[in-house]
């Protein structure tokens, strides 16, 4: 089968890091968030991923390339000449995903993180019969999301994209398995898929449900990217703890680059990455945190619930907490506090910035 996958806009909720690179390819766990979901694809049996994009398409392509050889799966882009919002990219692109043999295909929103069961999904798609199958997951602000309410079979009665009013907890999951006759209600303009393709294919009783096990976040801004990130840290403790790091001054779940350098005397963990190449002085103390490639930090300085974007580098004893976000090539000098400030990349920060959510 196809797969596309909507990368879409400009990422707004995860500055400074998204004015560097366009969020799919912002690492999680250290590897960009949108190789995990090609990876699940080319395991589920996909051979060709488009990506819908509507802006800095080449950035993301060349980026790509790398990961096209490495996973041995057709990448290609379709691009918008606008924002053709969750459903018009799908018209767009009916050339690769429609088909006379009624094979399915995958959709999903790029911003999405959990186990990715696509085999699952498939069977399940074919087995029902439906036009459109949604992963859905349970969460407990469900206004934020798209809501599904199903029967005992899994049929959606009602999907109601950002509802006012509760509706139910059983929300869009963000990812699809749909039959290409779906593609006859779409036209390649900005529509969305949740507000005007669900309900009309759960109106004609064609939309069905997956239940997701285990965990699921949308990552698209940085406290749920930080959340995010412990929930696959635990997933990978599960599945895969020799992806884990382990040894003196690891606390809990910690994922480590192996070209990263540690000093003597650190704590690390919960619930951190460390990318490659990063430089981590001694008893530097990091705990619910990113630290992206090439990052320095010296000397007894402690990170927590923070991100550090890439080529970043921390003085010593400097304390920086309560999600800051520090864009790529920030310098910050040493015993400088920041408390939930945002800094924009190449800034040069002398003084501690105690007002959270501060833009610097
Ligand atoms: N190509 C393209 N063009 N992609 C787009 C566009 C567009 O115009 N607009 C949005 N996207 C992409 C985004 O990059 C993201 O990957 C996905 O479509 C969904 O858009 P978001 O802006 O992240 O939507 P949301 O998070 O508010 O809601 C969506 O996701 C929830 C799950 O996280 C909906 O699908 C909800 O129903 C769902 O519950
Ligand atoms: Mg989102």
């Amino acid at each position: 089968p196809k797969a596309l996958v909507l990368v879409g806009g400009y990422g707004t909720r995860l500055r400074p890091l998204t004015l560097t690179v366009p969020k799919p390819i912002i690492d999680f766990a250290n590897r960009p968030m949108i190789v995990h979901q090609i990876e699940a694809l080319k395991e589920a049996g996909c051979d060709e991923v488009v990506l819908a994009i509507n802006y800095r398409p080449q950035v993301m392509m060349d980026f790509l390339k790398e990961w096209e050889e490495k996973l041995n799966i057709k990448i290609t882009c379709s691009q918008e000449p606008e924002p053709m919002g969750t459903a018009g990219p799908l018209a767009l692109a009916r050339d690769i995903l429609y088909n006379d043999t009624n094979t399915p295909f995958f959709v999903l929103n790029s911003d999405v993180v959990c186990e990715y069961p696509m085999k699952e999904m498939l069977e399940r798609h074919l087995a029902t019969g439906a036009e459109a199958t949604i992963l859905v997951t349970k969460v407990s602000d469900p206004s934020k999301y798209g809501v599904v309410v199903m029967d005992e079979d899994l049929k959606v009665e009602r999907f109601v994209e950002k509802p006012q009013t509760f509706v139910g907890d059983k929300i869009n999951a963000g990812i699809y398995c749909l039959s290409p006759s779906i593609l006859n209600r779409i036209e390649p303009r900005p529509t969305s898929i949740e507000k005007e393709v669900f309900p009309a294919v759960a109106a004609d009783g064609k939309l069905y449900a997956m239940a997701l096990e285990g965990y699921w976040m949308d990552v698209g801004q940085p406290k749920d990217y930080l959340t995010g990130l412990a929930l696959h840290l635990d997933s990978l403790r599960q599945k895969r703890p020799e992806q884990l790091a382990d040894g003196d001054g690891i606390q809990g779940n910690a994922i480590i680059d192996p070209t990263a350098k540690i000093g003597k005397d650190c704590l690390i963990g919960p619930n951190v990455a460390i990318g490659k190449f990063c430089e981590i002085g001694d008893g530097v103390r990091l705990s619910n945190c990113v630290i992206l490639n090439r990052v320095t930090i010296k000397n007894f300085s402690l990170i927590k619930d923070s991100i550090i974007g890439w080529s970043s580098k921390i003085g010593s004893w400097c304390r920086i907490e309560h999600k800051a976000v520090i864009g790529e090539d920030v310098f910050v000098k040493d015993e400088v506090q920041l408390n939930g400030a945002i800094v924009l990349p190449h800034k040069d920060i002398k003084e501690s910035i105690m007002e959270p959510g501060t833009i610097i």
